[in-house]
């Protein structure tokens, strides 16, 4: 079968982010005006490129991460993992601003380097980011949408020591774990190697 903007009736839910899939899930940390930490998952997420270290997430709808991270213009991002599963999708709850996610999912807050904005403490791993840039998107016909990105550049790398194994982050001990479609995750549990052509 094939489609265009019609979805066929067979297909009940729209399977895009199901062909999309694993999406690394950003978690996103924020601070509102008040200084408040605010917290919540992003699959809409991923890096840019490296050198500078660059990623974005995506806000469907402008969201209180989105906001923040526009206004003061930092964020971080933690590695959501399967031992935090519950606590990341805790934190996807649609709270008022001002209500902090990570006191809802009973998170530590991590104590950044570079910025104000505290990371997950109890993940293996999280960036400290500055914003470079945020954009509404628009659609194929030039109309704006309701969708905006965030661009950040990484300033702090945080990385727990039990994940460091002969100089790598230890990604299959970290069991990240990624956003398929419907209510589908995975886990990153089986890591294998591959050599580029070129090298021996
Ligand atoms: C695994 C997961 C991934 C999500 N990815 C996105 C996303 O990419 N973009 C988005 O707008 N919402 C996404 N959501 C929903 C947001 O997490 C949710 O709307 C949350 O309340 C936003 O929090 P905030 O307003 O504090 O930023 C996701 C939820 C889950 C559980």
């Amino acid at each position: 079968m094939n489609y265009g903007d019609e979805r066929p009736e067979l297909l009940k839910y729209d399977p895009f982010k199901a062909i999309i899939a694993p999406r690394p899930i950003g978690w996103i940390g924020t601070l509102n005006a008040d200084g408040v930490p605010n917290l919540g998952p992003y699959s809409f997420f991923n890096g840019i490129g490296s050198r500078p270290n660059q990623l974005f997430f995506s806000s469907e709808g402008e969201k209180h991460s989105y906001l923040n991270a526009k206004a003061r213009g930092e964020f971080t991002v933690s590695l959501a993992t399967e031992a935090l599963k519950d606590e990341m999708n805790i934190s996807s709850a649609h709270v008022e601003d001002g209500v902090s996610e990570f006191e809802l999912a009973g998170l530590e807050l991590g104590k950044p380097v570079e910025i104000a904005t505290p990371f997950v403490a109890a993940s293996p791993a999280a960036f400290e980011c500055v914003v470079i840039d945020t954009m509404q998107m628009k659609d194929r016909f030039g109309n704006l949408t309701d969708r905006y990105l965030t661009f950040g550049e990484v300033v702090r790398t945080h990385i727990a020591d039990d994940y460091i194994s002969n100089g790598r982050f230890d990604s299959a001990r970290a069991r990240p774990i990624a956003r398929l479609g419907y209510r589908d995750y995975a886990t990153v549990e089986s890591v294998w190697q591959l050599k580029r052509p070129q090298e021996k």
